[in-house]
């Protein structure tokens, strides 16, 4: 054994017992990697990745592959004999120093090999920290002149600081290529690459057909992709010059852990992160997004709104080549103008601009970053082919031209970071074509961004939130101490809580008299009253069939009684005098959310930015509940007509605590009594009283989904009666018209994308199961954030409700206003 050989084993040997990062990250003369051996794997230097053999998910073959080492999930991201499996563990990669060529040989035979730049004197193979496997001329004082790397060769995983694309001194084109199966890295029919045009674009190819298209770089990102922006994880640059055009990105911070993954199972391109607490990778952003990615979807001269429907509409100007078709949704023989540009007088033909669009695609263009848009203008009326222009580089007030020949192909609408595009027209359909485009250039042209943008917002959010948060709790409590001493027949108990007479409730409510009943639940009857001070108090006079004895009783409602949010209805106090169990909770004007939402005409009065603030307040008060207070309340009956609204439509959630009040288990598990609200139960709390945080997500996502489309969970069904309201979300979203959920009394045409991402927020909460769920902390900063979601998986509940057909348990029902609350005995 070599000298060099025992200083590995001794490397190895401290690498395995203090997980420290000496292992060897270089191949030169002595060493190998040998799959049969106890030299098997290269540690890069901060052991962040590792070169090893590896055999995918069900195959039986070896590969040589980079993976993480830290990460639990192995995570291969690239892999060298992607062509060549290895049949057995006989794989050995050497240097051959002669040509300074790695070499993977099975058995004497090679199966893979590099090739190299120059002949080294003494060639080394070093896994580098950023997962590039380089090999170079330790002789070379330059360090970056590699011999070769493999982010020349990438497989399905773009890495930072890898470059996407052509050095075109070299002729070297990088693109991935899925794998074809997770057993089978071999190159699939799924690839997504760079390509030249004079202007150019990548596209992702599903065989020999175009899948989807990234669109230009337009200055800012992909003309594709509005909603990449600057973010707290990475930095991202397009190059395009004489040598080369790429893409690259790097990350902000080298704690995070992030990579592009081309996926030929999906067949998406997503970015993940590892999630180091949840151990687990979440993807961050996605492409393609949604119906309207799909490659020219509409054919040719026509326009995808994934808000419309259907989806597809003729450019102005332009009309179905075949009208038959395009009625009976196929839409891929597209437009064709109205009126046919004439060469003859060329000059007299005008532009229609169009705005907020994906450009289409760039095979047939032409591009001068040196010219503006008047000499684009000039340049296209030129050239009879010319079909439209646009600024190739939309920064600022805009530079660049860029200008397309024939059929417009692949464009779509968004609700906002769009571009511009200027569409030839002969000049007889131009003032036709201008009165209907002012029309549609107002829907598409707003859309509200919020004040706190996208993803680069998550941390200043955060930090915004939790002040904000941590004031509104003070001025809560100065509040209440000075209720407390002016509300008269009233003491306050040793724990801060204020107990009433009953006779001042019986005063304040006429004697519970049936005109001031205001609702009613399973918990009891409320009242509306008013104290003599004035102060108007909403009385909850408890059934009598609380499982607690009195004490109990109390000590749980001086916990609650300290629960204070902005967004939690606030208890003033407890009356507790024979038999009467009173709750006192301040009084909200305008009572609970159902009265409104679900009403035609106060429907109404809720325009959306009031219903999203509403949407906002809920998550709000429930992460309090949560998370934030001291209690950790699951409030189980989460549902619109448990939302009231004060004076200013500010949502108050009401009833939280409840379930502890009347003793159901207070730890995360299993429950003999079901409290709930069928339409809005999670199912596994549903069908096996499995109540968690994550069932009151599901709640959340089904009041989330009632706000926004106007219906109820469960009076919904439509027309086949075959889905609920959850199902009827699902479906459309599957068909790629999410939009049309939306409450037709909402005017939304300010806020399609706000409310889509409300619409994609509210499936990811009724996923069927609850570890899929978000946590309501996430839930807010989805909420507030623009950040790209996961896809949903299934809903719970997607069809009828199993638990409304099961009524062999015995239960006991107890009517409230317009949902019935279900106490569910279970037989014991
Ligand atoms: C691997 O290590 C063991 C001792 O740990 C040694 O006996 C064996 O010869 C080694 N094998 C190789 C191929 O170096
Ligand atoms: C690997 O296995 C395949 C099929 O079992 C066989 O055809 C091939 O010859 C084997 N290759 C080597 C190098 O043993
Ligand atoms: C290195 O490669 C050269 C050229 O392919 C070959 O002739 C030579 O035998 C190789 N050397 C080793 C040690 O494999
Ligand atoms: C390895 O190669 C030798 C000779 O080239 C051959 O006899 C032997 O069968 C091979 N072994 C395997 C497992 O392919
Ligand atoms: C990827 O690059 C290879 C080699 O240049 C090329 O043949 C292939 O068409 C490219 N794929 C895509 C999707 O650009
Ligand atoms: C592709 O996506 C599927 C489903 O999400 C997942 O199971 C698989 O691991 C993914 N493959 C890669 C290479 O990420
Ligand atoms: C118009 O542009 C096309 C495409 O670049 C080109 O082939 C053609 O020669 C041009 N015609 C004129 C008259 O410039």
């Amino acid at each position: 054994m070599s000298f060099m050989r025992i200083i590995f084993l001794c490397y190895h040997i401290l690498v395995c017992l203090f997980d420290v990062s000496l292992a060897v990250d270089s191949i030169s003369q002595d060493l190998s990697l040998n799959d049969d051996g106890n030299d098997t794997t290269l540690v890069s230097k901060d052991g962040t990745f590792e070169l090893g053999f590896f055999t995918p998910g069900k195959s039986q073959k070896r590969y040589l592959g980079i993976w993480y080492r830290k990460i639990p999930i192995q995570t291969v991201i690239w892999v060298a004999n992607r062509l060549n499996p290895i049949n057995d563990s006989s794989g050995i990669l050497r240097m051959n120093t002669t040509t300074g060529s790695l070499v993977l040989t099975q058995n004497g035979s090679v199966v893979w090999s590099t090739t190299s730049l120059r002949k080294p004197e003494n060639p080394a193979a070093i896994l580098l920290d950023s997962g590039n496997l380089v090999v170079r001329d330790k002789k070379d004082p330059n360090s970056e002149a590699y011999l070769w790397q493999s982010f020349d060769y990438p497989t399905d995983t773009f890495l930072p600081d890898m470059k996407f694309g052509w050095d075109l001194r070299t002729g070297l084109n990088r693109n991935l290529t899925a794998w074809k199966s997770p057993d089978d890295p071999s190159p699939g029919e799924f690839s997504f690459g760079m390509v030249l045009h004079n202007y150019p674009e990548a596209y992702m190819m599903k065989g020999d057909q175009k899948f989807y298209r990234s669109g230009p770089w337009n200055g800012l990102h992909s003309s594709g992709s509005p909603q990449v922006r600057s973010n707290p994880i990475y930095d991202f640059k397009f190059v395009f010059n004489k040598d080369e055009v790429y893409y690259t990105y790097s990350l902000k911070k080298s704690s995070v852990i992030s990579r592009l993954v081309l996926n030929g199972t999906n067949y998406v391109r997503r970015r993940e992160v590892w999630i180091e607490t949840k151990q687990r990778w979440e993807v961050y952003t996605s492409v393609p997004l949604d119906l309207c990615d799909t490659y020219a979807l509409c054919g040719a001269n026509a326009n995808c709104v994934i808000s419309d429907s259907p989806v597809c509409q003729c450019l102005k100007g332009f009309k179905p080549k075949s009208p038959q078709a395009w009625n009976s949704m196929d839409w891929s023989h597209g437009c064709v103008r109205n009126k046919e540009l004439s060469c003859e007088d060329k000059h007299k033909d005008g532009f229609i601009k169009l705005t907020e669009l994906k450009t289409p695609d760039t095979t047939h263009t032409w591009l001068d970053q040196t010219i503006g848009l008047e000499e684009c203008r000039a340049k296209c009326l030129d050239n009879c082919s010319c079909m439209a222009y646009a600024n190739s580089d939309i920064r600022g007030e805009g530079s660049g031209c860029a200008i397309w020949f024939g059929d417009l192909i692949d464009i779509r609408q968004f609700a906002a970071g769009g571009q511009d595009l200027y569409v030839r027209m002969d000049a007889s359909e131009l003032e036709h074509a201008n009165e209907g485009h002012k029309k549609g250039g107002v829907i598409v042209a707003v859309t509200v961004s919020l004040a706190v943008a996208a993803v680069s917002g998550i941390l200043i959010l955060l930090g915004w939130y939790y002040r904000k948060k941590s004031r509104t709790i003070v001025k809560d409590r100065s509040d209440f101490s000075i209720k407390e001493d002016q509300n008269s027949g009233m003491q306050v108990d040793d724990m801060d809580l204020p107990v009433f007479n009953l006779a001042t409730i019986a005063k304040a409510t006429s004697n519970f008299t049936i005109k001031n009943k205001i609702g009613e639940g399973g918990f009891g009857s409320v009242y509306r009253g008013t104290l003599a001070d004035g102060l108007e108090i909403a009385v909850k006079r408890l059934s009598t069939s609380s499982g607690q004895g009195l004490n109990e009783f109390k000590n749980e409602v001086k916990l609650i009684a300290k629960l204070q949010h902005r967004n939690l209805v606030k208890l003033l106090g407890c009356c507790l005098e024979g038999e009467e169990k009173i709750l006192v909770y301040e009084y909200m004007l305008n009572g609970s959310l159902d009265s409104f939402i679900f009403d035609q005409q106060r429907s109404e009065s809720l325009d959306w930015p009031k219903r999203y603030n509403i949407i906002c307040g809920i998550a709000k008060g429930l992460l309090y509940l949560h998370q934030d207070s001291r209690l950790r309340i699951v409030h189980r009956d989460l549902k619109t007509s448990n939302v009231l609204l004060d004076s200013e439509l500010n949502p108050k959630i009401s009833d939280f605590g409840m379930a502890r009040i009347f003793g159901g288990d207070q730890k995360e598990g299993n429950t003999k009594r079901i409290v709930g609200t069928y339409g809005y139960m999670a199912p596994e709390y549903a069908t096996d009283g499995l109540f968690s945080v994550k069932s009151d997500v599901f709640s959340f996502g089904v009041l989330l989904m009632e706000i926004i489309s106007g219906k109820k969970s469960r009076g919904y069904y439509n027309q086949n009666q075959s889905h609920n309201l959850i199902g009827h979300a699902w479906k459309l979203w599957k068909e790629g018209r999410p939009l049309e959920l939306i409450d037709k009394g909402i005017d939304h045409s300010s806020f399609l994308s706000q409310m889509l991402h409300c619409i994609h927020v509210s499936l990811l909460c009724v996923q069927q199961h609850p570890e899929d769920r978000p946590g309501m902390s996430c839930v807010l900063l989805m909420l507030v954030s623009e950040l790209e979601l996961p896809e949903p998986k299934q809903p719970g509940f997607f069809g009828k409700y199993s638990g409304e057909a099961d009524s062999s348990t015995s239960k006991q029902q107890l009517s409230s206003t317009n949902e019935i609350t279900i106490t569910l005995l279970e037989a014991r």
